[in-house]
């Protein structure tokens, strides 16, 4: 497989895609909700999910692809290559906001993350990274983590944990908030992978999150020697929902050592 020229389409597919979003904020939106009234997609998700599809078909018929809105195909191993899509991620965001939401895009090859993806179209900030070769922000190569300490963290999560109590004990969660130096919450989990790249947070903490919300800021992520994983520590499928762990490195088993062990995630 010849990844540079799928890194190149990938990209630019993306690019396009992000102005077919633009333009879309000059228009009304098509709103639906899907599982209950607050999971929400628009006519623009599935346009773009379905422009994806059209040019990942034409160019490369022998690879599979995962999307959430339901016109990819029905993918139940990771064998092969796989593009993982996430049209917008962040779509409560794209609809109340106009910002901060993204574009996310993860190929797998026979289920590790090759390329990742994620385009911030609003700021116009394309991340990416082909393993093994550097992650960028546009043109500009992205600084490898280094470790900190809990005390100087900030760690993004969704205050929706405090309704978990049914199925894990959120209690554990309360020695960490304290003792971190804050919390942020932004709404789009490839954007809040993103800043851990980054280093704009320094650990990113979600219940349940699905494939397509996180194969492309695990490259990203890992690339630059953070760490992904669900909350138990355990590397994550890529095929099912599971819940999630990125962090600095030394951060992360710190983290998963002193406070999220006890957990019944
Ligand atoms: C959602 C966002 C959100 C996360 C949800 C995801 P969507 O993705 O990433 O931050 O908390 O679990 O479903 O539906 O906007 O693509
Ligand atoms: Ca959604
Ligand atoms: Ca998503
Ligand atoms: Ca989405």
């Amino acid at each position: 497989m010849n990844w540079e020229e799928v890194y190149t389409s990938a990209k630019q597919w993306v690019i396009e895609a992000g102005e077919i979003i633009r333009a879309s904020f000059k228009r009304t939106l098509t709103i639906r909700t899907k599982s209950n009234p607050n999971d929400l997609v628009t006519d623009i998700d599935q346009q773009i999910e379905q422009f994806f599809i059209s040019k990942i078909r034409e160019r490369y018929p022998e690879h599979k692809i995962m999307g959430e809105e339901g016109f990819a195909d029905r993918i139940e191993q990771l064998d092969g290559i796989v593009w993982l899509i996430d049209p917008i991620d962040g779509t409560m965001n794209f609809i109340h906001q106009q910002r901060n939401f993204a574009i996310s895009i993860g190929i797998y090859e026979h289920g590790i993350g090759k390329v990742g993806i994620i385009y911030d179209v609003v700021h116009d900030e394309l991340y990416h990274a082909v393993r093994g070769n550097g992650a960028y922000l546009n043109d500009q190569p992205l600084q490898p983590l280094k470790e900190r300490a809990v005390k100087e963290s900030i760690i993004a999560l969704n205050a929706t944990w405090v309704m978990e109590n049914h199925r894990i004990n959120h209690q554990l969660l309360i020695p960490l908030v304290r003792d971190a130096r804050g919390t942020r919450s932004y709404g789009s989990a490839a954007l809040e992978l993103v800043y851990v790249a980054t280093g704009r947070v320094d650990a990113y903490l979600s219940m349940r999150l699905s494939p397509w919300d996180v194969a492309a800021g695990a490259v990203l992520v890992e690339e630059l020697g953070g760490v992904v994983t669900n909350l138990k520590g355990e590397k994550l499928d890529f095929i099912s929902r599971n819940s999630l762990f990125a962090a600095k490195p030394g951060l992360h088993q710190v983290i998963l050592e002193k406070y999220l062990k006890k957990g019944n995630w």
